[in-house]
C-alpha cells in the first residue's frame, strides 16, 4: 500500500484509509449505515491490515460512541500497528456538550480514548467549525493535548477555507501545534473541496482525507440510468443527511465510469476511488463499506493506475462551472495569467 505524508507533517498514512462509519449500528442514522459488531469488525480489520490500510477513522458522534468501542474492540492486539483517527464536536445525545470548547474537548478526548481503549489517538480532528468558541482558546486547548500525549496529531473537518487559514494562523502567531489534515468531503459528483479548500492545503501543508468518496454509496455502479435504488442502501433513510447530489450529474458519471471500469477491467467503485488518489493534497481516501464484500472491492481501488485519458474523461464530466470569484479564472486569460486554475483543461 502506498503511504503518503499527511499535509506538511511528518506522518506517513496508507492511501486508503478505513472508515468505522458503519461499525455499531446505533441509532437512525448510522443504523442505517449497517450493524457491523465487535466478531465482523475485527475480521474486516484483517482484511484493511493483509492489504496496507492501517489508518482506521471513527467519531464520538457514530452510533453514539458505539462506532468507537467497536473499533477500539476490534483492534485489540494490535493498537501498535495501527493509526487511529477520531473526530468530536458534534452534539452526542449522551452530555449534552458539543463545540470546540477546553471543557468540552478536553472531556470529548478522554471518552474517546476510554472507548477505543487506547491511551492516545493519532490523529483527533474538530468535526466541525464551532463559531462560538475563539480559535485561540481552540488551539490552545489542543496543543495541551498534544503536549501531554493524548493525541499526536490535529485536524479539521468540514471547515470553510477563511475558518481553517485563520486558525492556522492563530496557532502560528501562539506558537501552537498546527492542523495537518481536513476531512472533507470530495467525489466525481462533489468537487467543491477544489475552488478554496485545495489550493489552501497546497499552500498550507493541510493533506485532504477524503470522507464518503463514493457520494454517501451513489457511486457503486448499482444506481444506474431506470434502475431503481437496490433495496439494501443506507440512501432509503438518510439521503437528506449526505452530500447534496445533482441526480443528472450523477447518472452522466456513473455512465462514464462504467465505460471506464470496462476498459480498465476494474469495478465502478474502484475507479471512482482511484481517481481521488490521483488528486493533490490528498493523502488518504477513507473508504467505508458495510461488509466484507464491499470492503474486499473497494480494497482492490488502489495498487494500479487510471491513464491520462481516463482521467480526462473523468475529469470532464464531472466538472461543474466556478463559483465566484473563482469564474472569472478559469474564463479569463488575465486572470489565469496571474493565478491558473488547478484543473485548466476540466470542462
Ligand atoms: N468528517 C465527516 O463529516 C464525515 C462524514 C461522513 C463520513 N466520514 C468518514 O468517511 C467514512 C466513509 O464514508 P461513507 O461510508 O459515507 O463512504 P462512501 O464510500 O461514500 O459510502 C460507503 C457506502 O457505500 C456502499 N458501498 C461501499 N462500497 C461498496 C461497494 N464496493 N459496492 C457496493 N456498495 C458499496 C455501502 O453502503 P450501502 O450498502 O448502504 O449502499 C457503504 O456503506 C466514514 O466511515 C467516516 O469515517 C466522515
Amino acid at each position: 500500500m502506498e503511504l503518503r505524508s499527511l499535509g506538511r507533517s511528518g506522518l506517513q498514512v496508507p492511501v486508503l484509509s478505513f472508515g468505522a462509519g458503519t461499525f455499531g449500528g446505533a441509532g437512525e442514522l448510522f443504523g442505517a449505515w449497517g450493524h457491523v459488531d465487535v466478531a465482523q469488525a475485527r475480521s474486516m480489520v484483517d482484511q484493511c491490515l493483509d492489504a496496507g490500510v492501517t489508518l482506521f477513522d471513527t467519531a464520538d458522534v457514530y452510533s453514539d460512541g458505539a462506532s468507537e468501542e467497536v473499533l477500539g474492540a476490534a483492534l485489540r492486539g494490535r493498537r501498535d500497528r495501527v493509526l487511529v483517527s477520531t473526530k468530536a464536536g458534534l452534539p452526542t445525545g449522551r452530555d449534552g456538550e458539543l463545540g470546540s470548547s477546553r471543557r468540552h474537548l478536553v472531556a470529548a478526548v478522554e471518552s474517546a480514548l476510554r472507548r477505543l481503549d487506547t491511551d492516545h489517538v493519532d490523529l483527533f480532528q474538530l468535526h466541525a467549525y464551532d463559531a462560538r468558541t475563539s480559535p485561540e482558546e481552540v488551539v490552545d486547548t489542543l496543543d495541551s493535548l498534544v503536549t501531554s500525549g493524548k493525541i499526536r496529531y490535529l485536524g479539521v473537518s468540514n471547515y470553510a477555507g477563511w475558518q481553517l487559514a485563520r486558525a492556522l494562523g492563530v496557532a502560528d502567531a501562539r506558537g501552537r501545534e498546527r492542523f495537518v489534515a481536513h476531512q472533507v468531503y470530495y467525489s466525481l459528483v462533489g468537487r467543491d473541496y477544489e475552488w478554496d479548500l485545495m489550493p489552501l492545503g497546497l499552500a498550507e501543508g493541510v493533506g485532504a482525507l477524503v470522507w464518503s468518496p463514493l457520494a454517501w454509496g451513489r457511486l457503486t455502479g448499482r444506481i444506474r440510468r431506470g434502475a431503481p435504488l437496490p433495496e439494501r442502501s443506507r440512501l432509503h433513510a438518510t439521503a437528506a443527511a449526505g452530500p447534496p447530489v445533482d441526480t443528472d450529474l450523477l447518472l452522466d458519471v456513473v455512465d462514464v465510469l462504467v465505460d471506464v471500469a470496462d476498459e480498465v477491467g476494474r469495478t465502478v467503485p474502484q475507479v471512482a476511488l482511484n481517481w481521488l488518489t490521483t488528486r493533490p493534497t490528498v493523502a488518504s481516501v477513507i473508504v467505508g463499506a458495510r461488509d466484507a464484500d464491499q470492503l474486499a472491492d473497494n480494497l482492490g481501488a488502489v495498487g494500479w493506475s487510471l491513464d491520462a485519458e481516463h482521467v480526462r474523461r473523468l475529469d470532464a464530466v464531472s466538472h461543474r462551472p466556478a463559483p465566484y470569484p473563482h469564474f472569472p479564472y478559469e474564463r479569463q486569460a488575465g486572470f489565469a495569467a496571474v493565478s491558473p486554475p488547478l484543473f485548466p483543461t476540466a470542462g
